[in-house]
Order: structure tokens, then C-alpha cells, then sequence
């Protein structure tokens, strides 16, 4: 059976793997993403093609999953809010370099399509995939089909506006959704509070090294797994957004799912128990309709070069 590569392009790791038709990744490999050089990106891209084609003759196809806003050509990142491509076209570089016929996605549509396939969206053919991140990722499936819009640009949930006049956000705009419930947004919580009210936030001030901008994600989570207060509180609060942000996202799509994907999804229950709650005091129409099930993604980090391959496969 014929192998395709997926690759996930992200703001701080390129990671990709040698991908079955069952969605099984053979060989992976990562490289750190080069600072803010999109030429250099798309040559470590090329690097890590070339070594995983090197290993498996059979490669026929690249998928690459890009954090950003992608043509509906599927060739070129018109826009990232947080990275450096401007209308990159990154699917001709590659092209051109490693000598493989390569299909440019949404990094989170890709990601809904490995979960969708091969994951915890499964047999769920409306499903709304959200990678809490560095921002928000967002991938819709709609009656079994990746839902991309008239010009390529659907599912990109975290630009909605949450809050008139809120905090400024990468794209340009103030009060997107992912200003107040991404990962970036749990430490931006956290750091607030450890200016504002030391007192409160020792444990995170400890894991931090002594400053507000040491905290980083994956402390927050793990002082909040331990129980400390002002950690859980941030969890409240970001879920609370998050709650909200998805009960909207109901409103208009009607998913019987939503999959909770990207880094702060490692928090597991103590973020999805919040947010539940928030969808369901939020949510239009409670009471009188079925409520979507809200669950962590499955396949992890794998799940964008997953999705990438198979939809470089089907192509
Ligand atoms: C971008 C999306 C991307 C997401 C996750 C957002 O800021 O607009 O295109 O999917 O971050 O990387
Ligand atoms: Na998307
Ligand atoms: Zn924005």
C-alpha cells in the first residue's frame, strides 16, 4: 500500500512521519522550526522529507499542515498570526526541493482530519476539532467532509470576537477568542496573577524560579493537578472562556462532538470538567436539545501528521 508523509508545521517544532493507509505512523522525525525565516522553514521541511523518503521507496505524496491561513489552492499560507509567513508559497518550495508532489492544509484542519479518521472523532460525522495552543486551531467536519469555505479560510474559530475591545490579538484584531482561551492564554493568566497578587501565587512563583514570566504552561497544570488554588483558578477562568466560546460554536454548527486538542488538552479532566460546565450554563436552547459531547483528542501531537498524510493521499 501506497505510504504518504505528513508534516506539522508549527511556531516552535516541524514534526513529521512516514504515515500507512490505516493512519499508523512508521518513522517520525523533528526539527526545531528556524526563528521567523520562512525560506529556512521550508528547507528544514525539505530535510526531513528527504530523510523519511529515504528510509520507505514507496512515498508517493507530502501533506503539510501549516498554522496559518491556507489558499484554496492549498498552496500557499496567505497569512499566519503567529508566525512569519506571508503569502508563502510553500507548496511550490517544497515541490521544488524535495522532488514529491505536496498538499498544503490548515495545521488544525489537518489535525480535525487524523482525529476524525483515525481518533477520537471516529464515526462522528459532524465534528468540531479545537487545538488550544499557542492560539486556536480550529477543523470542521461536516457530514463526513473537512469543511474549508469558499476560499480555504473556514474553521478559523479563534479569531472570533469574545470580547468588544478585549485584549489585542496576533491577526491584528482585539478580543479573539484565543486571547482568552488558548494555552498562551492559561500563562498570560497566570502571570497576571503573579504580578498583580504575589501573595496568592507562591506555588507558581516557585515553579517560575521567582518571576511572573518564568510560569510556563505545563506548570500551571502541574500546580493546578497538585491542588494549588490560584493555578485551579486560572483553569476557570480559561475554561470559562472556552466553555463559552463553544457554546457559540453550537449555535451555529450543531457538531455531535467537539474534540479538544492541542497542548492544554494534556490537562485532561481538570480542564474539560470547567468547561463542560461553562458550554452548559451557556449554551442556546438548554434544556430542550441534545448536547454535543465535549472530549480530549486521542492521537495527540501525532494527530496533524496523521491527518496531513491522509489527506495528501487523498488528494
Ligand atoms: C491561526 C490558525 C491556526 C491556529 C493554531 C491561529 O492563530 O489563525 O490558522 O490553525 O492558530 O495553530
Ligand atoms: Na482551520
Ligand atoms: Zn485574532
Amino acid at each position: 500500500m501506497a505510504l504518504t508523509i505528513g508534516v506539522d508545521v508549527g511556531g516552535t517544532k516541524v514534526a513529521a512521519g512516514v504515515v500507512d493507509g490505516r493512519g499508523r505512523i512508521l518513522e517520525k522525525v523533528r526539527r526545531p522550526t528556524p526563528s521567523t525565516d520562512p525560506i529556512q522553514t521550508a528547507e528544514v521541511i525539505a530535510e526531513v522529507v528527504d530523510l523519511l523518503k529515504g528510509k520507505f521507496e514507496d512515498v508517493e505524496a507530502v501533506g503539510l499542515g501549516a498554522a496559518g491561513f491556507v489558499d484554496e489552492a492549498r498552496s500557499t499560507v496567505l497569512f499566519a498570526p503567529n508566525l512569519a509567513w506571508r503569502d508563502e508559497p510553500i507548496k511550490e518550495k517544497v515541490e521544488g526541493l524535495a522532488g514529491l508532489p505536496v498538499v498544503v492544509e490548515n495545521d488544525a484542519n489537518a489535525t480535525a482530519w487524523g482525529e476524525f479518521r483515525f481518533g477520537a472523532g471516529r464515526g462522528e460525522r459532524f465534528l468540531v476539532l479545537v487545538a488550544l495552543g499557542t492560539g486556536i486551531g480550529g477543523g470542521i467536519i461536516v457530514d463526513g467532509g473537512l469543511y474549508r469555505g469558499r476560499f480555504g479560510l473556514g474553521g478559523e474559530i479563534g479569531h472570533f470576537r469574545m470580547v468588544p475591545d478585549g485584549r489585542r490579538c496576533g491577526c491584528g484584531n482585539r478580543g479573539c477568542w484565543e486571547q482568552y482561551a488558548s494555552g498562551n492564554a492559561l500563562v498570560h493568566e497566570a502571570r497576571e496573577l503573579a504580578r498583580v497578587a504575589p501573595a496568592m501565587a507562591g506555588r507558581l512563583l516557585e515553579l517560575g524560579e521567582g518571576s511572573p514570566e518564568g510560569i510556563s504552561g505545563p506548570e500551571v497544570t502541574q500546580a493546578a493537578r497538585e491542588g494549588d488554588p490560584a493555578a485551579l483558578e486560572c483553569f476557570r477562568t480559561v475554561a470559562g472562556w472556552t466553555g463559552q466560546g463553544l457554546a457559540d460554536l453550537a449555535a451555529i454548527l450543531d457538531p455531535g462532538a467537539f474534540v479538544i486538542g492541542g497542548g492544554l488538552s494534556d490537562a485532561g479532566d481538570l480542564l474539560l470538567e470547567p468547561v463542560r460546565a461553562a458550554f452548559e450554563a451557556a449554551v442556546t436552547g438548554r434544556g430542550h436539545r441534545r448536547l454535543p459531547d465535549i472530549r480530549i483528542a486521542e492521537l495527540g501531537s501525532d494527530a496533524g501528521i496523521v491527518g496531513a498524510a491522509d489527506l495528501a493521499r487523498s488528494r
